[in-house]
This record gives structure tokens, sequence and C-alpha cells, in this order.
């Protein structure tokens, strides 16, 4: 028996055991923390009361316990009534053993990818990029040399000649590009942060894009107006906005697509530490494209630096995104299958802001 409940409370994935009402019969820790309650005040509830699961369930669950056999439901979103659903993976089992009693497994997605993502981009990112600005601007000056050079023996050739000495001109302005979009690294400076509207951030991002790069592209505004104000540099987060817009807007294609920007206030959100220590980041920020989703094969790596899986992609975009978000001490994390493809911001609140409008009202 010591041994099953080592197993049982050991279990990473939060687990329930229901009994033939649909009652919960018992929880390991892992859901105690997901439904932020302990397995004693929970025993004896209905389970539907406290998992929320936006799909209807009921009949194959059902099934599943008429037929003793396993029944797997994947993409769901499930919610616990105290914040935002999160995107799960569902397995449900019936106990062997016991008749009616069912074995509930709930796996959020959005968990496992926040957690392997974190830690690749800032080692990975750091390396990477430190290296890149010192080539950049290194490769500079002996460029524009060549550059130069080109232009000047091009003025004694022949017009056939002439197309090799602008190919080499031209593909010299392609890198230089390219050296500058990984300066832009090198100059990012710590943000300062204020007391930023989202919002307004965002609708600067939509306006410009509106009128550049997304000119294709319809972009709806599904705002929570009582979102209060986030804590962090407007023209940073105006950048991490914009990258975001640009790179729905070219998965999109020439046909053009829709971005929906949505906010909300998701009051338990944290970000847990190393240290044990939470950092809550309350306002959440999607950019919510219907491309075709991220390519599978650089799904996972797609905030480091030079990830690309566009034609004429750098692939510093994301890397970009990452680093202010990061440095913003806010948290980024992408879902995408074809149709959908979500980005979701995590920022922290101005708290100071809301104290002392809490002390002048
Ligand atoms: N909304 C999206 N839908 C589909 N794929 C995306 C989306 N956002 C990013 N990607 C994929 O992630 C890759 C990396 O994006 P990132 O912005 O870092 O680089 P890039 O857009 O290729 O180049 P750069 O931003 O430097 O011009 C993209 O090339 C694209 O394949
Ligand atoms: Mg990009």
């Amino acid at each position: 028996m010591m041994e099953d409940d080592a197993v049982w409370n050991s279990l990473p994935v939060p687990a329930i055991v229901l009994d033939p009402q649909d009652c919960i019969a018992t929880i390991n820790a892992a859901a105690e923390g997901f439904l932020n309650a302990s397995a004693k005040t929970l025993r004896g509830t209905k389970v539907w009361e406290k998992v929320m699961i936006d799909s209807p369930l009921e009949t194959a669950f059902e099934r599943a316990r008429a037929t003793f056999s396993p029944l797997f439901v994947n993409d769901v979103d499930v919610g616990t009534g105290e914040r935002a659903p999160l995107h799960c993976n569902l397995q449900i089992a019936p106990l062997s053993g016991q008749p009616g009693y069912m074995l509930f497994l709930i796996s959020p997605r959005e968990l496992a990818g926040r957690l392997s993502q974190d830690h690749t981009v800032k080692s990975a990112a750091k390396s990477a990029i430190g290296m890149a600005e010192m080539l950049a601007h290194e490769i500079k000056n002996p460029l524009a040399g060549i550059t130069g050079a080109a232009q000047l023996l091009s003025m004694g050739l022949s017009a056939e000649d002439r197309e090799l000495t602008d190919l080499i001109v031209e593909e010299s302005r392609r890198i230089v590009k390219l050296l500058e979009q990984v300066e832009q690294f090198g100059n990012l400076t710590m943000p300062m942060m204020h007391a930023v509207n989202v919002h307004d951030v965002l609708d600067r991002a939509r306006r410009s894009a509106l009128l550049g790069f997304g000119a294709h592209m319809k972009i709806i505004e599904d705002y929570d107006p009582s979102l209060p104000m986030a804590l962090g540099d407007a023209d940073q987060l105006l950048q991490v906005v914009l990258n975001l817009l640009k790179n729905a807007s070219e998965a999109a294609g020439k046909t053009g697509g829709t971005i929906r920007l949505r906010t909300y206030f998701e009051h338990s959100f944290r970000l847990r530490r190393s240290d044990g220590q939470g950092k809550p980041l309350p306002l959440q920020v999607e950019i919510i494209d219907d491309g075709p989703g991220l390519p599978p094969d650089i799904a996972g790596d797609i905030f480091d630096p030079f990830v690309s899986g566009r034609e004429n992609g750098t692939g510093l975009g994301l890397a970009l995104v990452s680093k202010i978000v990061s440095d913003h001490e806010g948290w980024i994390t992408v879902t995408s299958v074809p149709g959908k493809t979500v980005f979701r911001l995590s920022l922290p609140m101005d708290t100071t802001r809301t104290k002392r409008n809490l002390k002048e009202s």
C-alpha cells in the first residue's frame, strides 16, 4: 500500500479517481495543485463541478465505463472555475478491480511546452547572440570594402558582366541587412519599466501592420476592457507585438487571413522559478492567427535564433521577442495546429499604480 501511495503521489500528472456516481473518490498530489484544493475537501464532490471540460464527453465517458475500455481525448479546454481553462489531453480508464470506478488523468499541454521552452530559449539565445553580434560587427567593414570594389569594377564592364557585379552588391546588401538585425540585439537595452496600457500598444501595432506588412490581413480586437495597466517598456512591447503580427501575416501568405488580438486577466497565473518564488503574471495577451501553423520540423525551436521556416527569413524575430519578454520577466508560449496558432504573452501588472488608485479613491 505504501508503494501504491508513493506511485500515486509521484505521478507528475493530475490524476483523479471517480466513484460510480462520478464523485471524486481521491486525487493525487498533482491534482491537488491543479484544482487548488486538498484531496480531503474534494472527496465526494461531483467531479464535473470541479473540472469543467469544454467538449461533450458524457456518452464517450459512459461507454468507456460500460465497456471497460480506455478513452483518450486530446486538445480540450479544461477549466477549474478559478482560472482560465488550460489546453489539456485527457486519459480515462476504468480502475481495475473496482467496477464503476474510473481513473482520470489530465495532462496540461502548455505546461510541458513551457517548462522545456524556457530553458532552451535563455541559454541558447545568450551564447548564439553574443557570438553573432561580434561577428556582425567584424563582417560589416570588409563587406563595405567588397561592395565598393564591385561598384568600381562595374564601371568599366559590359552590361553582361555588370550583372555579376550587381549580384555582388545586391547580395552584400542582404548580408548587411541580416547583420543589422543581429545588432538589434546588441542595441537592446534593459526595458524601462512603466505603467503601460497594453491596448494602446496593440492598437499601435495593429495600425502599423495594416499599413504595411499586414495590409492583406484582417485584424480583430477582442479586448478585456477592464484589463489593468501592465508593467513594461511600451516601445519594446510594441516590437514584440509587431514581430508576432509580422510572422502571422507572413504565414498567411498572399491570400491573407484573420488575426485576433485577445486580452484577458488571469488572476492566478504565476511563473514558478527554480528558487520556488512565483511571480504573478496576470495580464494575458494572445495573438491568434488562422494560418497554416508552425512548420512541424522547427516547431520546438522557433524561439532560438536563426531558426526560420521561411525562404528569406533570418529567424531572429522570435529570438528578439523572447529576449524582450524575458527581460520583462514575462512569459511567452505558443500552441499551434493548422488553422489556429496562438502566441500568448503573460505580463506583470503595474501594482504601484493600483495601490495608489486604491489609496486615492
Ligand atoms: N504565426 C505563425 N504561423 C506559422 N509559422 C510561424 C508563425 N510565427 C512564426 N512561425 C515560424 O517560425 C519561424 C521563426 O520565426 P522568426 O520570427 O523567429 O523568424 P522569421 O520570421 O523566419 O525571420 P525574421 O523574423 O528574422 O525576419 C518562421 O520562419 C515561421 O516558420
Ligand atoms: Mg519573423
